[in-house]
């Protein structure tokens, strides 16, 4: 069979010879489509493939339509809002991801933001410390539960709100329980974004949320920025001076920020949460597996389409 690992922002090199081992020690052919410029390019390199490895990569009907051999494609990663899944399903494709195998690397992320802001950008200036400060995590998934532990290292106060998990897994974990986003955002300085965007997601951080927030506040995302309300985003940055936003990635209003609001946000040019050696290996080798072991037996335990 032929694997593609078709990656627009390309795995660590380390986790690509890693994938080649697992793929090879299979029998099965691998192809390298990385830093692509272009979508011609991916449609070319998935027409003979049985199989493909992306990451935020978009798997649509026009990719879908063009590799008639394709049985499985794993997203590298948590997120598969970059897949088709009703196209997939239409092409007997199944598709799949890999939760948690990047989880520690989002985590750390959110933090390098929240210390990096807190001292000011290094500027020289007196800034703050994270202990004893609240810190909301709005969901408790696998990033969440790695941030609440990187948390508890720095002496923070923790709250999740998460209405999809029991409330076990958030008490027995020694965090505050919220039971509604309001009481989440209303309790705290920082909030931390650990949400899918999806249809019920996209928009959903708005004005009501946000102005709850206390004084100082800090919106840490390294979701995705779909789940943002630009807008009341916005509205909320000209009446708070205080409130600060860290981003994985640039919103679409980023010339407004970068015109009005400089020094109160901090945003990656490249989505960079999942972007370490570690991740890179953790997902892309749990996606090698997941396609040999489906393959060999049928497993479709990742499966995410229906
Ligand atoms: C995810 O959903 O797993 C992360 O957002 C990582 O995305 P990336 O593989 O494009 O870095």
């Amino acid at each position: 069979m032929k694997v593609l690992v078709a990656t627009e922002k390309p795995f660590a090199p380390a986790a690509v010879r890693l994938i080649r081992e697992v793929t090879d020690a299979a029998g099965h052919e691998l192809a390298l489509l990385e830093n692509y410029t272009d979508v011609q390019e991916l449609l070319s390199a998935v027409s003979d493939a049985d199989a493909m490895i992306v990451r935020s990569d978009k798997v649509t009907s026009q990719v879908l339509d063009t590799a008639p051999k394709l049985k499985i494609v794993v997203r590298a990663g948590a997120g598969y809002d970059n897949l088709d899944l009703e196209a997939c399903t239409a092409h007997n494709v199944v598709a799949m991801n890999t939760p948690g195998q990047n989880a520690n690397a989002v985590a750390e992320l959110a933090f390098e933001m929240m210390l990096y802001q807190a001292r000011g950008g290094f500027g020289g200036k007196s800034g703050k410390e994270l202990r004893g400060k609240t810190i909301g995590l709005h969901a408790f998934g696998n990033v969440g539960k790695y941030v609440a532990e990187i948390a508890k290292g720095f002496g923070m106060d923790i709250y999740a709100f998460d209405p999809y998990i029991s409330e076990d897994i958030i008490t027995s974990a020694g965090l505050k329980l919220c039971r509604t986003a309001e009481e989440l955002y209303t309790a705290c300085q920082y909030v931390s974004l650990h949400i899918p965007a999806n249809e019920k997601t996209k928009k959903s951080i708005g004005y009501d949320l946000l102005k709850r927030m206390p004084d100082d506040a800090v919106l840490v995302n390294t979701a995705r920025k779909e789940v943002i309300n630009e807008e009341d985003l916005l509205k909320i940055f000209e009446e708070r001076p205080d409130f600060k936003y860290l981003s994985d990635v640039e919103p679409d209003c980023k010339a407004i920020f970068e015109e009005k609001f400089r020094g109160r946000f901090i945003f990656t040019a490249k989505k960079m949460g999942a972007q370490t050696e570690e991740a890179n290996v953790n997902a892309g080798v749990a996606a090698a597996r997941q396609i040999v072991d489906f393959f060999a037996t049928g497993n479709q335990k990742f499966r995410v389409n229906k």
